[in-house]
C-alpha cells in the first residue's frame, strides 16, 4: 500500500507541488500527498521546513512553480476563486479585527463570500454557540482570549461552510490548555460537519493526538506519509521491556522465539523485545518466561514517538523552536491577503 494515499476518493491531491522564491530559493521541492474527506491531515516540520508555503500554494495565496495540486476536484492555479469558495483558512496570526465585536467580524467574513448579513445570522449564531462564544459574541475582540481569539478565528473561517479547512500552526501561543480545547473543536466540526482538515504544525504531540495522518516535511521535501503506528512502525515497531531480578538463566533465546519477536536485547535482569506491535504478545512474552520457571516482573511497552522518526528519517533530532519577529510580521502579511480575499 502507498502510505501516501488515504483510502477512498481524495479531495486534495498534490502531485511534485513545489515553490521557488526569487527564482533561487527552493522553498518546496516537488511534494506529493492526498487528503481523504473527513480526514484530519497533519503536516509537520520543523521552522522553515516549507509548510507555510505549501498551505499559501493550497489556498490560491502563492502560485506554484511546478506540480498540481487539486483542492475539492479544482485546480489551485487554474481555478483559485472556486477553489476559495470551498475552503476556510485560519493563519498562525490572528487576523480577526480588535476593534470589531467577534459577531461583526463574522458578517464581515460571510461578507467577503458574498453572504448579507441575513443569511449569514444562521450559520453565525450556530458557530458562535459550538466554539463556545455565544455570551462573547458583542464583545471587541481585543478583549478576548487567545483561546477565544482562535476559536473566533475558526468560526470566520467556516461562515461560508467551506468543506475544507487549512489551518497554520492554529495553536501557536496557546497553553496546553489552550490547545487541549482547541483539538477539540476541531473534532467536533469534523464530526458534525464532516470537513477535511489540512493543519501544519510543529508540534509533535499535535500529530499524535490529533491528526488521522501525517505527512513530515524537512527542508522543503516530504521524507514520510502515513498514520502515526504505520510510521512508527517504520522506524521499528514497539518495545516491550521485561526485568527478571534474581533469575539464574538468561531468556534471550526463550524470548526470541515467541512467535512476533524481531530482537532481544539483555543488559543484567533487563530485557528489551522489539516487535511491530506489543499487543497480544506480552501475554505470550510472560508464559514463556513462565515456561522456562522464571517469572518477569516490571513489564513496561514503549511505543516510539513521531520524535525518533524524524530522527532517524534525517538524522537529526526535531527541535520546537520559537518564532522571531521576522516570520511573525510574514504571518500576519499572509492574514491581511486573505482577509483581503486574495
Ligand atoms: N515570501 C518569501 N520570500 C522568500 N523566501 C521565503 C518567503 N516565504 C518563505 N520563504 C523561505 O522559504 C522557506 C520555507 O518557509 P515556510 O514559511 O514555508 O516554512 P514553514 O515550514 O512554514 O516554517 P515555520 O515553521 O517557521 O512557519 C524558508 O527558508 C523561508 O525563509
Ligand atoms: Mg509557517
Amino acid at each position: 500500500m502507498n502510505s501516501a494515499r488515504p483510502p477512498g476518493e481524495a479531495v486534495i491531491q498534490v502531485e511534485d507541488l513545489g515553490k521557488t522564491y526569487g527564482g533561487k530559493l527552493e522553498a518546496v521541492k516537488g511534494v506529493s500527498f492526498e487528503v481523504a474527506p473527513g480526514e484530519i491531515f497533519g503536516f509537520l516540520g520543523p521552522n522553515g521546513a516549507g509548510k507555510t508555503t505549501t498551505v499559501s500554494m493550497l489556498t490560491t495565496l502563492l502560485t506554484p512553480t511546478r506540480g498540481r495540486a487539486m483542492v475539492a476536484g479544482l485546480d489551485v492555479a487554474t481555478q483559485a476563486a472556486q477553489v476559495r469558495r470551498e475552503i476556510g483558512l485560519v493563519f498562525q496570526d490572528s487576523t480577526a479585527d480588535g476593534e470589531l465585536t467577534g459577531r461583526e467580524n463574522l458578517i464581515l467574513a460571510g461578507g467577503l463570500f458574498g453572504m448579507t448579513p441575513a443569511e449569514c445570522r444562521a450559520p453565525i449564531e450556530m458557530l458562535l454557540a459550538r466554539m463556545d462564544l455565544a455570551d462573547a459574541g458583542d464583545r471587541r475582540v481585543k478583549g478576548y482570549s487567545g483561546g477565544m481569539k482562535r476559536r473566533l478565528e475558526l468560526a470566520v473561517a467556516m461562515v461560508h461552510t467551506p468543506k475544507i479547512l487549512f489551518l497554520d500552526e492554529p495553536t501557536i501561543g496557546l497553553d496546553p490548555q489552550g490547545r487541549a480545547g482547541f483539538w477539540r473543536y476541531i473534532q467536533e466540526l469534523r464530526r458534525e460537519q464532516q470537513v477535511t482538515i489540512f493543519m501544519t504544525t510543529h508540534y509533535l504531540d499535535e500529530v499524535e493526538n490529533l491528526c488521522d495522518r501525517i505527512a513530515i516535511i524537512d527542508h522543503g521535501r516530504i521524507i514520510a506519509t502515513g498514520t502515526n503506528d504505520a510510521l512508527k512502525e517504520k522506524v521499528g515497531g514497539d518495545v516491550v521491556e521485561l526485568r527478571t531480578p534474581g533469575a539464574a538463566r538468561d531468556l534471550t533465546e526463550t524470548l526470541r522465539g515467541v512467535p512476533g519477536v524481531r530482537e532481544v536485547r539483555r543488559e543484567g535482569d533487563l530485557y528489551q523485545v522489539k516487535c511491530s506491535r506489543a499487543e497480544g504478545l506480552v501475554s505470550a512474552l510472560v508464559m514463556a518466561c513462565d515456561g522456562a520457571g522464571v517469572t518477569p516482573e516490571g513489564i513496561t511497552v514503549k511505543r516510539p514517538s513521531i520524535d525518533r522518526v524524524f530522527l532517524e528519517l534525517t538524522g537529526k533530532a526535531y527541535r520546537e523552536e520559537g518564532y522571531d519577529d521576522g516570520r511573525a510580521a510574514q504571518a500576519s502579511a499572509f492574514g491581511a491577503r486573505a482577509r483581503g480575499g486574495r
